[in-house]
């Protein structure tokens, strides 16, 4: 606010008030020449009906007043004037920031709770997997979809197949400290053809009919020297560097041969955020039992994979 604007607020604000004051003073006096209490105004209607001309009683006048005294009393301690910023100090962003800081302390003791409880018992706790779908509705939905099943580029994580691992520190790690996805471009190592060789090659390793079969055998022979470093000697990736696995049904970035080749071609850096400093650890715990429970609808003790894992 300009100064303008802020002497504009203040002199229509006061003006205001005087302006009552005015009005109240004048409407109590007794007109000249009206001042006994058995004088009309003069208006007559139906004949006879006439209208006594007496002030207002004093206790009415008081009551307004009392409302102009409140009114400057409140315009010195709160804002009101202008810039003034009220002798209270008072602000809506204080006021925020006590209610945000108040319901925080109402929190903390239950996701104090649910912190000291290791991931797979709290994924059957459903009180605490409602909280950790509304956090998720809020923080992840936007990337992952507000089902969690992702799209193109964006994890599925609903499916128990992971680029980064599956077991509740796996996940909470990703969520803590973000991951960063980098799949370098091969087409400036490889050329176009090498390029086309070895996304034949991909392409049919899990399971699936190529559609180069010609191309596959010097293609198997690229990826041996090129991509077994990160995605492994029979493809199926690497956890510790979120290498995907090439030989399921799974694509992140599409499985057709046209997807294989661009990525093959051109690479992809991919980003989880970190959101150790937006949520806290506190809350992110309950998130990696909620991402958890998505995998594992039946509890984690009824999953083989729960089972070989202990
Ligand atoms: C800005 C988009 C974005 C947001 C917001 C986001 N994520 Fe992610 N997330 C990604 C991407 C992209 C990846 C894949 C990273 C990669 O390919 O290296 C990922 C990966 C993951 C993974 C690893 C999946 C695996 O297969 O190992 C988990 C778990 C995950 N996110 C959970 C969450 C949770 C929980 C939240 C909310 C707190 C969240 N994400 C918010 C984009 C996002
Ligand atoms: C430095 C490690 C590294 C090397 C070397 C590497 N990749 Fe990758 N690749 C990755 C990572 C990491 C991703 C996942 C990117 C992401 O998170 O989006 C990936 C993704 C892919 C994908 C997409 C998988 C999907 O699910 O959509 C294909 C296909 C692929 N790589 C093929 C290859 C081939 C073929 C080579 C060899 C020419 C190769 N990669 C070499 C790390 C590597």
């Amino acid at each position: 606010m300009n100064n303008f604007w802020s002497l504009f607020i203040i002199v229509l604000a006061l003006a205001n008030i005087a302006g009552c004051w005015l009005l109240i003073r004048w409407t109590a006096k007794p007109r000249p020449g009206e001042a006994s209490a058995e004088e009309t105004t003069g208006h007559v209607w139906d004949g006879d009906l006439t209208e006594y001309n007496k002030p207002m009683p004093r206790w009415w006048l008081w009551l307004f007043y009392l409302t102009i005294i409140f009114a400057l009393g409140y315009l010195v301690l709160y804002p009101g004037l202008g810039k003034f910023a009220g002798v209270l100090g008072w602000s809506q962003y204080d006021a925020y920031e006590q209610e945000v800081a108040a319901a925080e302390e109402r929190v903390a003791p239950l996701f104090a709770d649910y912190a000291a409880t290791p991931i797979p018992q709290l994924a059957e706790n459903s009180d605490a997997m409602d909280t950790g779908r509304r956090l998720f509705a809020n923080n992840c939905a936007v990337c992952h979809g507000s089902d969690a099943r992702g799209a193109t580029g964006y994890p599925n994580l609903a499916d128990n197949d992971w680029l980064y691992g599956g077991e509740p520190e796996n996940i909470e790690r990703t969520i803590m400290a973000g991951r960063n996805g980098m799949m370098p471009g091969w087409k400036p190592v490889l050329g176009e053809d090498g390029v086309k060789e070895v996304a034949a090659y991909v392409y049919q390793l899990n399971g699936r009919t190529s559609p180069n079969p010609d191309l596959v055998e010097a293609g198997k022979e690229r990826f041996a020297a090129t991509c077994v470093g990160c995605h492994g000697m029979d493809g199926t990736g690497n956890q510790a560097i979120g290498a995907p696995n090439l030989t399921d049904e799974t694509w992140l970035h599409g499985g057709s041969i046209e997807n294989i080749r661009d990525i093959v071609a051109n690479g992809r850096t991919n980003q989880m955020p970190a959101h150790a400093d937006l949520l806290g650890e506190d809350r992110v715990h309950v998130l990696a039992a909620y991402v958890y429970s998505l995998s594992h609808p039946d509890g984690a003790a009824a999953t083989p994979g729960a089972n070989e894992s202990q």
